[in-house]
């Protein structure tokens, strides 16, 4: 197993438990009398029971003890009400065993980027980055660091041979090593691509041979538009305690409950649980007990093809999407058909400029999309935009494209005017 100290950014070093809340654990003890906690009375709690009815049926009401313990502090890595769904979870969909110590949930995936970041990134530090990627990772990087090794996706994800060159290269000039590689291996947002198992197998390869950690950040894994398996996780294939595994609940439960959680190493883990500890002390009891109930009551065989039936949603609009591209736009732009997560990327003629394109035609022409200096780490891709297809129907993607098209006839009178 790797050592992790060497690795802290110097703001994480040295950190110790808070003192009162390691005292939590005591309070699970038959007849224990705690003179401890500063816990606000339950008695004193406004809620008196919580019905909740959800689309396939199920039906839960959270009252009493449990809706005690939806109301309380609770401890800052998992609520216990949830402790076993998630584990189950990891063993169902991923194969994965965790043990205890080894997840903690977040306020969404975002903050375990954040937390990444804020754990192992110093200003002097370098961190690996698809470009194009997520820019709410890019956002939480920049706050500790500026040093971006981008390396470009192709169709098979992160192009992990120019990472190997570029990595010897680094080594062999003496050069800083990056701290982790952040990669989001399904469904790639804005990519739409999906990181191939050989290219698996050589991510894992090249962080053991450079000695580096791997941020796998997920939220579009069950997002998937395809009827095949999937594939193995990075964490799956890491034997050394490497991988920081992020898995959401954004995209295949509700994104406004703000639900995910981090899975790696116990070592990594306490990290991550001081930095709650310190800044919003858990995520959310209620939420966590909602999540908890519901995946014991539905079962996750239920809920897991229940996500499944959503895909639907998301392959007719893909395909649609695809459709409309190949009817409406020139033959210069160049796209991949996504088998995964809900984006398209386009790829535009090198003279055009994505940002201005927007500022110039979006209001006239009535159509959005997403310039591709967003996804960038130092404002590059300016030929590049991201379509996304979850929100419009098919009638609407159908139009949408079609003045999309529109925009690229513009942009190319606007040069040879
Ligand atoms: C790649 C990626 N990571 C993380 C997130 C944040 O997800 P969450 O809602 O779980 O915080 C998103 C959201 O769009 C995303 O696309």
């Amino acid at each position: 197993m790797i050592s992790l100290q060497s690795r802290l950014a110097p703001r994480a070093q040295g950190k110790q438990p808070s003192p009162i809340r390691e005292l939590m654990r005591y309070l699970s003890i038959e007849d224990m009398i705690s003179l401890g906690g500063g816990y606000p009375n339950p008695e004193t709690f406004m809620l008196q029971q919580l019905d909740f009815a959800f689309k396939d049926g199920t039906q839960l009401t959270i009252a009493d003890k449990d809706l005690i313990q939806a109301s309380q502090y609770a401890p800052s890595d998992v609520l216990p009400a949830l402790k076993k769904p998630l584990f189950e979870w990891q063993k169902f969909k991923d194969g994965v065993s965790l043990h205890d110590g080894q997840l903690v949930v977040l306020n969404g995936s975002q903050e375990g980027i954040f937390i990444m970041a804020y754990l192992f990134l110093d200003e002097e530090d370098f961190v690996v980055v698809s470009e194009p990627s997520y820019p709410g990772a890019i956002a939480a990087i920049k706050s500790f660091t500026k040093n971006f090794l981008a390396i470009p996706l192709d169709a098979e994800g992160m192009q992990t041979d120019v990472l190997a060159m570029l990595l010897r290269e680094r080594q062999a000039r003496g050069l800083k090593l990056p701290k982790f590689i952040y990669t989001i291996p399904t469904g790639h947002n804005p990519g739409g691509v999906t990181l191939s198992l050989s290219r698996r197998k050589a991510m894992i390869e090249i962080a053991q041979q450079f000695d580096l950690l791997i941020l796998e950040d997920d939220p579009y894994q069950l997002l998937q538009l395809e009827k095949t398996n999937l594939l193995p996780t990075l964490q799956s294939m890491d034997s050394e305690g490497r991988v920081v595994r992020l898995d959401s609940f954004s995209k295949i439960f509700a994104p406004g409950l703000r639900l995910g959680y981090a899975s790696a190493s116990p070592e990594i883990i306490q990290q991550f649980v001081y930095f709650k500890q310190s800044s919003n002390m858990h995520t959310s009891s209620l939420v966590q007990k909602l999540l908890g109930e519901y995946l014991e009551k539905t079962g996750l065989a239920n809920f897991f093809s229940q996500v499944q039936q959503n895909c639907q949603l998301y392959r007719r609009n893909r395909d649609a999407m695809i459709a409309a591209a190949q009817k409406h736009l020139p033959q210069s732009v160049r796209y991949n058909s996504p088998t995964a997560g809900m984006f398209i990327w386009f790829e535009l003629p090198a003279f055009c400029d994505s940002s201005r394109m927007i500022e110039q035609y979006a209001a006239d022409l009535k159509v959005v999309l997403v310039p591709g200096t967003a996804f960038s780490t130092h404002a590059g891709l300016r030929n590049y935009m991201r379509a996304s297809f979850s929100m419009v129907s098919p009638t609407q993607i159908e139009e949408g494209i079609h003045r999309f098209a529109l925009m690229i006839e513009n942009e190319l009178n606007h040069q040879t005017r």
